[in-house]
């Protein structure tokens, strides 16, 4: 249970806040660069940390992060004309280029100085493996992008899907670090379980996992147990980096490698990145159209509508998309017929699984009013770490974890088999550390 108070700096994003400050020393995933495609391609609308801005690619190629409403008078850049080297407003026609700065104000006096004084706020960017990142922070010169896997690997080994989720940013990464929930949630029965790994099998087996906890440079070590066999413990070993990126322990021998980046859009949204990568090769949709197969099988079986497989909208351009066709007002598509019969949940597509019972929670979740038990015991840390960092850098500038260490975020999670008395920490620790260009080897 957290204090009002404390819930209330876990959550709340925008600038001048303790925990939106702390959100700005990091940088932070901002679009797909599909959604920018041309130079002087077409502007996009961006919430982030409950700013609005506007992202559009100039002349050079270069994405530009600038401020929605117009210095003028407030009008939507949106609606702006990319053109030559800066964005054109269109109601008096005044011009940004993506340093911010206003380089023509075409309704003013040509003797003006008038225009060298306007600048619109306007953040860096930096472009890599299909991701546009922004850095809102105080830093002239920011650090390098975090060495996450996913970001360093050739860019054909990276698979990425973005979606908004209608809730706060916490209880969305409090999803993505909460392992026992997957014995439940994404539970199958019968033949569907067998066809999805010796994971989940022992994930099924023993659904009161023991959970240890590790601080480390970049976030916190979380290890769910749970037994295997006589002698043995089956360990799924998350990283949780700040400020928000969660990594699914990796299935079976030489698998690609899921996560998440929960990003917050403003106190009541998230965009969900999903991040699929593989160490070593192209990545292969090898286990997503498993899944989607499964889905597709009980859209026949039970006369669905289709649409239920289709849950990712393909652009943000028409009509703020990007939200996924399964949503709380169709009670995202449950069947309590499967739910019966064949999954714990009744709700067929795993992601949307996790958005209905994080969304469930109301837009900001009231802590005040849980009940934490021994499998919560990765949630109280990783909340005690975020409470921290943001008190840390409110009251004497100290960078919250990782935000200037880059390099610790080559990390991997680990799922695997130990003996019983092996430790942990130690039997892992050449899992999680990154050999670039060698497999996975996990159960
Ligand atoms: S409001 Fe943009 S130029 Fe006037
Ligand atoms: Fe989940």
């Amino acid at each position: 249970m957290l204090t009002a108070e404390d819930n209330n700096l876990l959550c709340r994003v925008g600038r001048g806040t303790p925990m939106g400050e702390a959100l700005r020393q990091y940088w932070l995933p901002c679009l797909p660069s599909a959604e920018l495609t041309d130079r002087d391609g077409e502007p996009v609308r961006v919430r982030l940390l409950g700013e609005d801005l506007i992202a559009f690619r100039d002349s050079d190629g270069k994405a530009g992060l600038i401020q929605n409403a117009c210095p003028h008078r407030g009008a939507s850049l949106f609606f702006g004309r990319n053109e030559e080297a800066g964005l054109r407003c269109v109601y008096h026609g005044w011009k940004f280029d993506i340093s911010g700065a206003c380089v023509d104000m075409p309704n003013e006096p040509a003797e003006s100085n008038f225009k060298h004084k306007i600048k619109a706020a306007a953040y860096p960017t930096r472009e890599r493996n299909g991701v546009i990142w922004a850095y809102m922070g105080p830093l002239a010169e920011p650090p390098e992008l975090p060495f996450l896997e996913w970001n360093l690997v050739p860019e054909n080994q990276v698979q990425i899907s973005i979606r908004y989720q209608e809730c706060n940013w916490v209880q969305a990464v409090e999803g993505g670090i909460d392992s026992s929930h997957v014995s439940f949630l994404h539970r199958w029965f019968g033949d569907e379980a067998n066809a999805r790994g010796e994971g989940n099998m022992y994930r099924a087996k023993d659904s009161q996992p023991r959970f240890e906890v590790a601080d480390t440079s970049y976030g916190v070590l979380i290890g769910a147990c749970r037994d295997a066999s006589d002698d043995s413990y089956y360990w799924r070993i998350t990283q949780f980096l700040m400020p928000f990126y969660t990594m699914i322990p990796p299935q079976g021998a030489d698998p690609a490698v899921g996560g998440h980046a929960w990003v917050p859009m403003d106190d009541e949204t998230t965009a969900t990145w999903t991040i699929g990568w593989h160490p070593t090769r192209p990545i292969v949709e090898t286990n997503r159209n498993r899944n989607l197969n499964q889905t597709m099988d009980l859209v026949r079986e039970y006369n669905l509508d289709p649409n239920v497989a289709g849950v990712l909208p393909k652009t943000s351009k028409a009509g703020g998309a990007w939200r996924p066709v399964a949503n709380p007002r169709n009670d995202y598509m449950l069947n309590q017929e499967i739910q019966r019969t064949k999954l714990f949940c009744g709700i067929v597509v795993g992601r949307t699984q996790d958005q209905a019972m994080q969304e469930s929670m109301g837009p900001i979740y009231d802590r005040t009013k849980e009940h934490l038990g021994a499998s919560d015991t990765a949630i109280i840390r990783v909340r005690r770490r975020w409470i921290s960092a943001a008190k840390a850098l409110k009251d004497d500038g100290t960078p919250p974890p990782g935000a200037l260490e880059p390099e610790a975020y080559h990390v991997r999670s680990v799922s695997q088999v130990f003996k019983r008395n092996v430790i942990w920490t130690e039997a892992a620790r050449a899992l999680w550390q990154i050999k670039p260009g060698v497999p996975i080897h996990a159960v």
